[in-house]
């Protein structure tokens, strides 16, 4: 129950204790987001590489809507809701490689570009295929959507603001970043028993990074840290000098990004797109994680893992590889036990005296802020 209301909260008070902690626990705060924050933004559903072959179909249940990307024939990507024209069944469970979707109630089927091609007795006694006229008004519901990075972004409402503009800030950023050559190492999904904006607002917190994953990253280190405010709906983190400037452990090391400028060689970026992307680019490797909130304290999230060339994608480094997806998997797995008993704690009443701290807490604050804006505005 909602003691306190979205639109009662003040933005001097996110400053200093953060939102409050109704707001990471509450059914219908989240109601609200599904349409004020998911629906009407530029959420991430998943990675191009997670569906590489024509036919490979991955849905995405989040914030309320249900949704296949599809790699078509001709190799281009599609989004619809998997939502059957008929009746509303989905077409689709679990990822998998398909010619035709078949819905699975009365097994209409619908072609890889959303189009139906045929219904089964659409006319009853009458046994001939339904026309193209019936035909034309029940193809699947296209989303509207945008691939960056390999990441396929949409925008289910269809009124936001062009993708284009809405990610030139960080594009430019990261312009001298040969970005065609990502090759995907692993994709890993995780489900938490957490609101999806503490997941978030972790993945902005550098000052936890030498003290729950010590093994990535030493308090000096972190202290090289600066914000990064690139837009209303960006934010980051950069380390000059990043962990993977460390020396080698083993011999044998992922090649950098090709033609990268030799003062980026350390460097380590990591960025909150809002609402749900997080986005981490290091000299060697990126990393993609897709939160997906399925309820108030419940997300899931797959977690992308690339190096940056074919060189680095090949078979001489597959020991490198697979030792990179560990370290960076575990890191995530560090995060959500923290992040399962977090949501105890920073749901509670007292929650809302918490103190941030102006040296560390930026960046994840203006995350909150974001995030009060999108939830105010009328
Ligand atoms: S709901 Fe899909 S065929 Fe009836
Ligand atoms: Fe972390």
């Amino acid at each position: 129950m909602t003691t306190i209301d979205v639109q009662n909260i003040e933005t001097e008070s996110v400053t200093k204790h953060g939102l409050p902690g109704f707001v990471f626990a509450d059914d219908a705060v989240y109601e609200q987001e599904k349409e004020k924050v998911f629906a009407q933004g530029w959420a991430s559903i998943g990675v191009g590489q997670q569906i590489e072959k024509p036919g490979d179909i991955l849905p995405v249940r989040m914030a309320g809507v249900s949704l296949i990307a599809i790699r078509a024939k001709d190799g281009s990507i599609g989004v619809f809701h998997n939502v059957c024209r008929h009746k509303s069944a989905p077409l689709v469970d679990e990822p998998c490689n398909k010619r035709t979707l078949v819905c699975p109630y009365h097994k209409w089927s619908f072609k890889l570009d959303g189009e139906l091609m045929g219904a089964p007795r659409f006319y009853g006694n009458e046994n001939k295929p339904i026309s193209t006229e019936d035909k034309a008004d029940k193809g699947l519901i296209p989303v509207r959507f945008a691939v960056w990075w390999d990441i396929i972004f949409v925008n289910v409402s269809g009124d936001a603001q062009p993708f284009e503009e809405f990610i030139q800030p960080l594009d430019e950023l990261l312009s001298e970043y040969p970005k065609e050559g990502l090759q995907r190492v692993s994709s890993t999904d995780y489900s938490g028993e957490v609101n999806w904006k503490l997941a978030v607002d972790n993945f902005l917190d550098g000052y936890h990074v030498p003290f729950v994953h010590s093994q990535a990253c030493s308090i000096e280190s972190a202290l090289g840290q600066e914000d990064l405010f690139l837009s209303d709906d960006i934010v980051g983190l950069r380390l000059a000098n990043g962990a993977s400037n460390k020396p080698a452990k083993t011999a044998k090391q992922i090649p950098h990004w090709p033609g990268l400028a030799e003062e980026k060689m350390g460097t380590q970026q990591w960025f909150g797109i809002f609402p749900n992307t997080l986005f981490f680019v290091d000299p060697v490797w990126v990393q993609t994680i897709v939160v997906k909130p399925t309820g108030a304290a419940k997300t899931d999230e797959t977690l992308s893992i690339y190096v940056t060339s074919e060189e680095a994608a090949s078979d001489e480094y597959t020991a490198e590889r697979a030792r990179l997806s560990d370290v960076l998997n575990e890191v995530n797995e560090q995060d959500i036990e923290l992040l399962d008993k977090l949501q105890h704690t920073r749901t509670s009443k007292v929650a809302d005296q918490g103190h941030l701290v102006q040296a560390w807490d930026q960046v994840n604050m203006s995350f909150h802020q974001m995030w009060l804006r999108k939830m105010q505005s009328k």
